[in-house]
């Protein structure tokens, strides 16, 4: 097959035999590039139309007790600046949020034992019961299946937690010892069971990665049918092991973002904050290539210099919710409209709740 007519089945069927999605990434230049964004804006809008949604992003403590190798957040980074936010001081950004527009709010941060579950199921409950049409997403780590429960009866409706690689031998690359693909695994079914919209992803360029990782990834995806999906490059921090590691570009990630739009047309899929972090307009080239999420930062000013997942990462500027006029503008430039919804996955609206 040549690059027109694998994306011509791609497009057609949403999966390619394995050696042609190799083939695919491999032999990519910017005709194939081009091809292939033109058809993932056909799905994108053929499933969301021009709208663009967005999520609001609190990172809400900066402690983790894991020590990924990639991570700015490991607990072996003395360097890092630690602090966590109140269950007031999440409700103040909730609210700020609420008046900007954000029908959606992200809880992030790392794995921060410090909050007891009935604390994170209380901040879940109070934003819900203040703001009853706000989504609330958790991405807070792996947890047991009693622990996912557990926020989702308190309110929670969806959950991100990346699959970062589908190979095991890769992710015994980039984690210590005691965290397992297949404990992620775990974590991302028990998710879906419960019946979170759930968000998986990988880093691009990533140590260590090689093509056929990657491949591995779209695979795993496929079987796991995520309602959303996580992707950026990997961007080297500086106290870390991977401090010396080069970074990804934007251009692997973006075409892989067309890639996943063609796979999956209903997937929610943001351009990400290491995207726009690696390239101006990442934001804007992922969007064009089927992305149709931006997650701005929600998080107090004062604390968004600590949540250092990676050297240079953008949270102010326009990258920041309090401007969310700018980037309403930005999207409008390129044919998009952003649109204040909680923007559910296609069939996983809050009436479809068990
Ligand atoms: N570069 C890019 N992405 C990173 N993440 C963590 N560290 C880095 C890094 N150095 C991503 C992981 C994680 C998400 C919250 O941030 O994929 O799941």
């Amino acid at each position: 097959m040549n690059q027109k007519e694998r994306i011509e089945q791609l497009f057609e069927t949403g999966i390619l035999p394995r050696k042609e999605m190799r083939a695919l990434i491999e032999e990519r230049d910017e005709e194939s590039s081009e091809e292939l964004f033109a058809k993932a804006r056909i799905r994108k809008k053929e499933n969301f139309g021009k709208d663009i949604y967005l999520r609001g992003l609190i990172e809400f403590s900066s402690y983790c007790r894991n020590d990924c190798f990639y991570c700015g957040l490991r607990r072996s980074n003395t360097k890092a600046q630690r602090y966590h936010l109140s269950k007031e001081d999440i409700l103040t950004c909730a609210r700020q949020g609420y008046a900007l527009g954000f029908r959606t709010i992200v809880l992030q941060s790392g794995e921060d034992l410090s909050y007891s579950d009935e604390e994170i199921a209380d901040i879940v409950r109070s934003i819900k019961k203040e703001m009853p049409e706000t989504a609330v997403t958790l991405s807070i780590g792996e947890k047991t299946y009693e622990q996912y429960l557990l926020y989702y009866k308190a309110g929670a409706d969806r959950y991100l937690l990346r699959h970062e690689t589908a190979d095991p031998v890769h992710y015994a690359k980039l984690h210590p010892s005691d965290l397992s693909f297949e404990n992620r695994k775990r974590c991302l079914y028990d998710l879906k069971k419960i019946g979170y919209q759930v968000g998986a992803g990988m880093m691009v360029e990533a140590p260590f990665q090689t093509l056929d990782n990657l491949v591995e990834d779209l695979f795993f995806l496929k079987e796991l049918q995520p309602h959303m999906i996580g992707m950026g490059p990997f961007i080297a921090h500086k106290d870390t092991p991977f401090k010396d590691m080069p970074s990804g570009g934007s251009e692997l990630t973006i075409f892989l973002l067309g890639i996943l739009r063609l796979m999956f047309p209903k997937v929610l899929l943001p351009a990400t904050t290491a995207l726009g972090t690696i390239d101006p307009y990442g934001r804007e080239k992922g969007i064009m290539a089927g992305a149709n999420v931006i997650m701005p930062n929600l998080s107090p000013k004062s604390v968004r210099g600590k949540y250092m997942l990676y050297d240079g990462k953008i949270s102010t500027g326009e990258e920041a919710a309090e401007s969310i006029e700018k980037i309403r503008k930005r999207m409008e430039a390129i044919g998009c409209h952003v649109k204040n919804v909680r923007g559910d996955a296609p069939g996983m609206g809050p009436e479809n709740r068990q």
